[in-house]
């Protein structure tokens, strides 16, 4: 099954066409992304209506891009999937109504999917992708879930982020240090030249058993210590770097304690970290650690289809419409919230 996927739930448009009938990465035909990072930037966040609009307007010039990178015209799809939620409504209107329609000017089978669900099976389009079961983190700027996964549509919670997500949190630590939107990156780039042991942020949830996670706390305690340092006049640029390496470490120190503790009450021997957060150095370094000191392998997504793409979106879609799952025709699907 030739499937174009669609993703449009936030602030990047993003399409891809996959081949069921091959394997992995190789089904991937084509995959074309519009970042609209840029434009929001000036407003410190993604303002929706303006994400809408230009939905609208990168879609349709998006859907011919890939099809003409993988030498296909409409005529060849054989389905259609897209992010059916959650994210922001107007957006992930754009892409359902746009895939209802060419789905039923073609008379093909169209499909909405759960965007984390497209995190989560990101990582089956490398080269080596990781066998079921496994463990996955997902950390993204709305989500932060460890789940086990059995197969595919067979997922267990395990545990979650009762408040803020950790790149929420990301992005408002680069907030308070002045950093432009999307701060996760920034941080971490500013974090590169902090002295790690200057300052010793608080690793919340860690000191009692179970595997949910809280950092509305860290953002905090993040900004009494940049006030404090304020007031001290001692706000330098070595002082903001060493307060992004204490806050930096924080969030990644207590990611991979919980990673552990999933790996060790699970048995699993492979971790799956996924979400706009993976593309962070340094949890990939700690991880890599923690992996090996259990003889456990951790997979990633290629470094752009950590953050929002169509690929990932494509591939769960692809399995899904092979399956034989169907949208009700003339029933699209846009649910903000969807757990
Ligand atoms: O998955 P994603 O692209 O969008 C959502 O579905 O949320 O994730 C975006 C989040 C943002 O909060 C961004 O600040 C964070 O991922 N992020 C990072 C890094 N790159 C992106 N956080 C920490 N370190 C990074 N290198
Ligand atoms: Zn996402």
């Amino acid at each position: 099954m030739r499937v174009l996927g669609i993703e449009t739930s936030c602030d990047e448009t993003g399409v891809a066409l996959y081949d069921t009938a091959l394997t992995g990465g190789k089904g991937l035909l084509a995959d074309a992304l519009y970042s609209q990072i840029a434009m929001h930037a000036e407003f410190g966040g993604v303002v929706p209506e303006l994400a809408s609009r230009d939905h609208t307007r990168k879609l349709l010039p998006l859907i011919e891009q890939v099809l003409s990178d993988a030498k296909l015209t409409r005529r060849d799809l054989d389905g259609i999937t897209y992010t059916a939620g959650p994210g922001l409504v107007g957006a992930l209107m754009v892409g359902a109504s746009t895939a209802h329609g060419m789905a039923r000017a073609l008379n093909i089978p169209v499909l909405g999917v759960h965007h984390m669900e497209g995190h989560l099976l990101a990582p089956m389009l490398e080269d080596e992708p990781p066998e079921f079961p496994f463990v996955a983190l997902l950390v993204s700027g709305g989500h932060t879930q460890l789940v086990e996964v059995q197969g595919l549509g067979r997922y267990q919670l395990l545990g979650e982020s009762v408040d803020d997500a950790a790149g929420e949190a990301f992005d408002k630590a680069a907030k308070m240090l002045g950093l432009a939107y999307p701060g996760g990156p920034q941080v971490a780039k500013l974090a590169e030249q902090g002295d790690p042991k200057r300052f010793r942020f608080p690793r919340p949830m860690t000191d009692r058993p179970g595997l949910d996670f809280s950092f509305s706390g860290l953002k905090t305690h993040t900004m009494t210590a940049i006030r404090q340092l304020e007031t001290a006049g001692e706000l330098d640029a070595q002082a903001r770097a060493d307060v992004a390496r204490a806050f930096e470490e924080a969030v990644v120190d207590t990611l991979v304690i919980k990673c552990r503790r999933a790996l060790d009450q699970t048995g699993l021997k492979r971790l799956v970290v996924a979400g706009g957060v993976s593309a962070n150095h340094r949890l990939r370094e700690r991880l890599q650690a923690a992996c090996e000191k259990r003889q456990a392998r951790a997979y990633y997504p290629r470094g752009r289809f950590c953050t929002d793409n169509g690929a990932m979106i494509a591939y769960v879609g692809a399995q899904r419409l092979a399956a034989g799952e169907r949208d009700t025709p003339g029933m699209m699907q846009a649910t903000p919230r969807w757990p």
